[in-house]
């Protein structure tokens, strides 16, 4: 009945917006929001999670292979990168291990490739610490980019009360973003889950990493569950959740602040979802960015539903760079709250987050069917809505339904350049500017809002 009565509401919005643009048809518009609104992804796939053990609940017929028999120390000194080594050597080769990193201590582990395929059912419980060294000198020349990285796992649960800390603070110290005289290098990912398929990780912590904290990459099928990702907020590109190349991933009730995006989805990830998430510090829950040095990229169906967002630098980002190709197509935001936040809602297609500033190219990512539904709450800057698109592959069809936005002591405004889209229910700031073409060359030619372009467009130098 209310969806019925929302159709009808939505339609007559449509006739009226259709008389102002007349550029496409209700019958598409209503077809294109029911199917965004339809859009779901599996939680629970049985036949892969079912079978996966507990090994709190039920320890009968499980190896325990525990690092501390393989010499390890646990003190947080001696390095004890070869007991892990070969307690995952025993461990990956056993059916129904658990590998067990103890409470109360902390194990010193070097940059470490841990490659399936494994035995069947095997568990990482992680409840002890796992530090990484902290002096980039001493780092392995060979690993430059990981520090804990496993691959080619299938039906693999990690899981535990523990931590894994990066101890980065001497990689940002000695990031080009600190100082600029220092040279721009990439830093590991402390934690990488790379060409691996049913993957659990639950209740671990995350923190401090050198870069990235916790990267999921070539996946399929991975589920997140309350991992905690934390470093300080001016941490450099210590993004908190990474997902590239990945199907199927589902990261819910996590909890997670850094220098760098809370969660970033890349090229190649399709049915993502991502469910209670809190965010802050950080840049926020971004698609992108995508299409840097003239690459293509797409991502497709993502939903992020119920999210709270605390004096981050923006809410919902999709960030593309100028020169790429393919698309982003199919997101839906929803029950998002954001307080303090300084760009609420933002697409982004002027992307650049390179030393030197980006040349103006032509070619660019295409962003369609993007629905923003259910999102308030207070920002700190005038523009709280900014679809930013390419002047060659406009933005089309975004959806903004209850919004609402607010500044203390000020009026918050859309700012909308080679957008089309509509808005209906209450939407403040108005999406006017979304379904005018009238009105998007109007703000792009008035002075001012060059001076906006500026201040997007280089966001993050
Ligand atoms: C880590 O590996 C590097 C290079 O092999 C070595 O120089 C360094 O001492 C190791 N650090 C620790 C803590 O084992
Ligand atoms: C930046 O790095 C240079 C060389 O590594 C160093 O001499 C300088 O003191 C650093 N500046 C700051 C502000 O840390
Ligand atoms: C790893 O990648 C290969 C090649 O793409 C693929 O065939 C294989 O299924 C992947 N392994 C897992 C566990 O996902
Ligand atoms: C994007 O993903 C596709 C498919 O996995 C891959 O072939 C391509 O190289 C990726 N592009 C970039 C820039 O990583
Ligand atoms: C991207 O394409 C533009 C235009 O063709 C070219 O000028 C530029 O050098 C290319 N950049 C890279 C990194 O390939
Ligand atoms: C709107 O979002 C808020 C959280 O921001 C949530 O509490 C509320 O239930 C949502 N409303 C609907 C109709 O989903
Ligand atoms: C909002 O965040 C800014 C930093 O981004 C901070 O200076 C300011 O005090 C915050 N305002 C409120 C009302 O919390």
């Amino acid at each position: 009945m209310g969806k019925f009565f929302l159709l009808v509401t939505l339609l007559g919005l449509l006739i009226v917006a259709r008389g102002v643009s007349g550029s496409m048809t209700c019958d598409n518009n209503i077809g294109m929001v029911e199917e965004l609104n339809n859009l779901d992804i599996e939680e629970e796939n049985e036949v892969e999670f079912s079978d996966i053990p507990s090994w709190t609940s039920e320890r009968g017929g499980k190896v325990l292979v525990n690092v501390d028999s393989f010499g390890a120390a646990g003190d947080g000194e001696t390095d004890d990168t070869s007991a892990l080594q070969k307690a995952w050597e025993v461990a990956c080769s056993t059916p129904k291990s658990v590998l067990l990193v103890p409470q109360g201590r902390r194990y010193l582990v070097n940059a470490t490739k841990f490659k399936g395929p494994c035995a069947d059912m095997l568990i990482i419980q992680i409840d002890g610490t796992l530090v990484a060294p902290d002096d980039p000198k001493n780092w392995d020349p060979k690993l430059p980019r990981v520090w804990l990285d496993f691959s080619k796992l299938s039906k693999v649960v990690f899981q535990g009360s523990g931590v894994i800390d990066g101890s980065g603070s001497k990689w940002w110290a000695a990031s080009c973003k600190k100082n600029k005289t220092n040279p721009c290098r990439g830093a590991p990912t402390a934690l990488t889950i790379d060409n691996s398929s049913a993957i659990k990780v639950k209740g671990l912590t995350i923190q401090n990493s050198q870069q990235m904290h916790f990267t999921i990459s070539r996946c399929n099928s991975v589920r997140i569950l309350g991992v905690k990702v934390s470093s300080p907020g001016d941490s450099p590109n210590t993004d908190g959740i990474h997902i590239s190349e990945s199907t199927n991933v589902l990261v819910q009730d996590c909890k997670i602040g850094t220098g760098d995006d809370c969660i970033s989805i890349v090229n190649a990830s399709s049915n993502i979802k991502m469910k209670r998430i809190y965010c802050g510090p950080g840049h926020g829950i971004s698609i992108g960015s995508l299409g840097k040095d003239n690459s293509t990229g797409v991502v497709t169906k993502v939903i992020l539903d119920t999210a709270f967002l605390k004096e981050t630098t923006n809410g919902v980002r999709i960030k593309t760079w100028q020169g790429g190709s393919g698309y982003v197509r199919g997101v839906r935001f929803q029950n998002v709250r954001v307080e303090n936040v300084s760009n609420p809602i933002i697409i982004d297609q002027f992307y650049c987050d390179s030393p030197t500033s980006c040349q103006d190219q032509s070619s660019a990512l295409e962003i369609s069917e993007i629905i923003y539904q259910n999102i308030s709450g207070s920002t700190n800057s005038a523009k709280a809505i900014k679809f930013d698109c390419s002047d060659t592959v406009p933005c089309s069809n975004l959806v903004l339904s209850n919004v609402d936005l607010e500044k203390q002591d000020g009026t918050v405004e859309t700012y909308c350049h080679s957008a089309q889209g509509f808005g209906y229910g209450i939407v403040h700031p108005s999406a006017d500017c979304l379904n005018s073409n009238d009105k998007i060359s109007q703000v792009v030619q008035s002075p001012q809002s060059i001076t906006y372009e500026d201040d997007i467009r280089h966001i993050e130098l």
